[in-house]
């Protein structure tokens, strides 16, 4: 439980350590192309029979949770665990397998089921690789052995790779296993159309005629070729039947696709039943698709050109006239592999071999790919600092945010606006809702490295600490809701360079100072701001006023001041006192005199005693006040 809550905030990465890694020097010193299997919930590396294939364990590198598997489909490798992503730790679930060569790779998934009576529901949800949706998994996809796994070939840009597992609402995906396996940069090279951005996810891959299903390698093929599955039909639904031969096959393991010999021992052929051969499959309308057919002259009794001639069509339309195995291929028992790509818009792609002259149409193996475009990825840069978001503000688990941000466009993160930027081909984050998610953290400086966001609203959380002066980077900020959280300290003064903001929402904070003057004095039809409810805050209509602004050299002068004007004061104190003494001495000698002179005189006297005791008295009401002031 406390492994699992740690571990659903972080992306799942699978980082090949340094035994793995002297491992796959010595692969690649043996000339072979790299591969890296991984049976998802073992705790142990594995190998299996009977070719002795090394599973690597995941356990320790990755989040979800780990189970018994039931597999569903004989062509799964017998492995006892699974590993699943319960919804709980988000919508997107991804594993990163860090320090692998880049270039081309057959990339293969498998799922299975969780062996427990409680979970006896089939999951559902989508797979991607490097951001670019492959597939996704159809109803009843545990009761037809062929759609337990998905593969695709993927050039890998980086030395890391990212594949992910998307909910769509039904189950938890659960996965047996990942084999990312290398095969030539040109393998399955179909025209100026293919290029690094194309992905193609085998749609249909089929041996024909008497053959067992295998792969490559229990064909005994080349590593390069990408251990293909290939799926044994021994007839079409309404036409030909099987033919074998145990002859050796010329010109198959050559680059790029180092197809098995004995992909090429078995075939269809077409009879007087029904001559032209014609296979059908459902595909998803609207998409293109590569068609690949190869073909072996395997019957002895045709030695000549000529003898079996067909055409090709593929939903009608003629793809290769003429096709003459023998001729084309150079003699008998030499492979011919022949490709076109074609754009179907309806549900069903149907491929039909019609005899011009001779014997009936063959056809040894059919390989049908969905072209797939790679998406474009978001700014590693923003990727970065989303992560880094993520963590300060101590997004829950239900969020995810694993993967790729803005792509497979069907699966964003939640809560995140993308758009895309075509001076750089990058995507890019425009928006920001994490508006009432209960989140407690707090903002990055790093923020500003989202440097294309328009609107944040990160309103009624429990956001603490200051607002980052870095939020003046973002210069095309037109919408910054913080309102109703716990931020304090004071505004930046870096926000006023935000001149496109319009709607400004700092209320409800704990937020106190100065507002900005150029804040505070943004023309209000244009633009709304509030910062009430922050019991700290001033300088703007509806707070209260600052007071004076006073510098701390200001407040200094003002204590010498006060000191200086209260020794003043004691100094007259001092003054009027020993006046007061002098002039009670001179009214005791004026008394005394009072008894000599007349009672006039006595009089004159006292006017001139009273005029001067007012002077003394006159100066003294100013210092006492500022005295007063100083003491209250
Ligand atoms: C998985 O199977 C093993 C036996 O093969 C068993 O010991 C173990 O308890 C099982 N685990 C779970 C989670 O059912
Ligand atoms: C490859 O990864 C590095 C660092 O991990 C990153 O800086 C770079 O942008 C990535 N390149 C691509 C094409 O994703
Ligand atoms: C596939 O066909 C195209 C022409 O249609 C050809 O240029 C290309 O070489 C073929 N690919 C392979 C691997 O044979
Ligand atoms: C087929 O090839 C193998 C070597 O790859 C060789 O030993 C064998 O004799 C060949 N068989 C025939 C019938 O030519
Ligand atoms: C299929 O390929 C054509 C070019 O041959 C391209 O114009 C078209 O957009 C592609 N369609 C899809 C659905 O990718
Ligand atoms: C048609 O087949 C016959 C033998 O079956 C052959 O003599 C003739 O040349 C072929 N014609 C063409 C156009 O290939
Ligand atoms: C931000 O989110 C809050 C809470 O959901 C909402 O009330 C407010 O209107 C939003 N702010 C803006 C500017 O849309
Ligand atoms: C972003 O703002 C901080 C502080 O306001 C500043 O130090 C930094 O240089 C700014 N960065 C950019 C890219 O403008
Ligand atoms: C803001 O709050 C944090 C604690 O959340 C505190 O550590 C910091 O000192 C406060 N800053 C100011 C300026 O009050
Ligand atoms: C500002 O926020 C306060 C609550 O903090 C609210 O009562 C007031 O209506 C808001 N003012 C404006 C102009 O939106």
């Amino acid at each position: 439980m406390v492994l699992r809550s740690s571990f659903c905030r972080r992306l799942l990465v699978y980082t090949i350590l340094s035994v793995n890694s002297l491992w796959i020097a010595a692969a690649q010193n043996e000339g072979e192309p790299y591969a890296m299997r991984i049976s998802c919930g073992s705790q142990d590396d594995l190998t299996t029979a009977p070719t002795n294939t090394l599973w690597h364990k995941d356990f320790g590198y990755t989040g979800g949770n780990s189970a018994n598997a039931t597999i569903p489909s004989y062509i799964e490798p017998h492995l006892k665990t699974l590993r699943y992503f319960p919804l709980s730790d988000g919508p997107e679930n991804c594993y990163i397998i860090d320090n692998i060569p880049r270039g081309h790779y057959e990339v293969r998934l498998f799922f299975a089921l969780i062996q427990d009576p409680s979970f006896d529901n089939e999951p559902m949800f989508d797979i991607s690789i490097e951001g670019t949706k492959i597939y996704s998994l159809k109803s009843g996809w545990s009761n037809i052995d062929e759609q337990s796994f998905v593969d695709a070939l993927v050039f890998v840009a980086n030395t890391s790779f990212t594949t992910c597992f998307h909910s769509t609402g039904h189950g938890d995906p659960s996965i047996l296993t990942i084999e990312i396996l290398q095969v030539d940069d040109n393998a399955y090279y179909f025209g100026p159309l293919w290029s690094k951005g194309t992905v193609l996810r085998t749609a249909k891959r089929l041996t024909c005629g008497t053959g067992k299903s295998a792969f490559d390698e229990d064909y005994g093929g080349s590593h390069l070729g990408g251990d293909r599955f290939w799926l044994a039909i021994s007839a079409f639904s309404d036409s030909g039947h099987s033919i074998s031969t145990e002859h050796n096959i010329s010109q198959t393991s050559i680059s790029p696709n180092f197809y098995p010999d004995k992909l090429y021992q078995s075939a269809i052929v077409g009879d007087d039943l029904q001559p032209d051969l014609s296979f059908q499959m459902e595909v998803d309308p609207n998409r293109n698709y590569s068609v690949w057919l190869h073909f072996c002259e395997i019957d002895s009794r045709i030695t000549k050109e000529g003898e079996r001639v067909f055409d090709i069509s593929i939903n009608g339309n003629i793809a290769f006239g003429g096709v003459d195995i023998t001729q084309m291929a150079g003699g008998s028992f030499a492979a011919l592999v022949l490709n076109k790509t074609v754009e179907v818009s309806g549900r069903s792609l149907t491929i039909n071999l019609r005899t011009t002259n001779g014997s009936y149409a063959i056809i040894n193996a059919i390989e049908v790919f969905e072209v797939i475009s790679a998406e474009f990825r978001t700014s590693p840069e923003e990727v970065n600092a989303l992560q880094t978001l993520k963590s300060s503000l101590g997004l829950p688990c239900r969020f995810g945010w694993n993967g790729d941000p803005c792509v497979p466009q069907e699966h964003p993160w939640s809560s995140v606006d993308c758009q895309f930027d075509s001076n750089t081909g990058n995507w890019v984050i425009d928006g920001l809702g994490l508006d009432n998610q209960g989140l407690k953290g707090f903002l990055p400086d790093d923020i500003s490295k989202l440097q294309h966001l328009q609107s944040i609203n990160f309103s009624e959380n429990n956001i603490y600490g200051a607002i980052p002066s870095s939020l003046g980077n973002l210069t095309g900020l037109k919408i910054l809701d913080l309102s109703y959280n716990k931020l304090n300290g004071s505004i930046p003064d870096s926000l006023s360079q935000l001149t496109l903001l319009q709607i400004l929402n700092l209320n409800g904070n704990l937020l106190s100072g100065r507002v900005p003057a150029s804040l505070g004095g943004r023309p209000l039809h244009r633009a709304s701001f509030n910062f009430t409810g922050n019991a700290g805050l001033c300088g703007v209509p509806g707070l209260p006023s600052c007071g004076p602004h006073l510098s701390a050299a200001a407040k200094v002068g003002i204590a010498f001041g006060a000191l200086f004007g209260f020794l003043l004061m004691l100094v007259f104190v001092l003054i009027w006192w020993k006046r007061r003494e002098n002039i009670l001495r001179a009214q005791k000698i004026a008394a005394a005199r009072e008894a000599l002179y007349a009672k006039a005189r006595t009089h004159f006297m006292r006017d001139v005693q009273m005029a001067k005791h007012h002077r003394t008295h006159d100066l003294a009401p100013n210092h006492t006040d500022s005295g007063s002031n100083l003491m209250s």
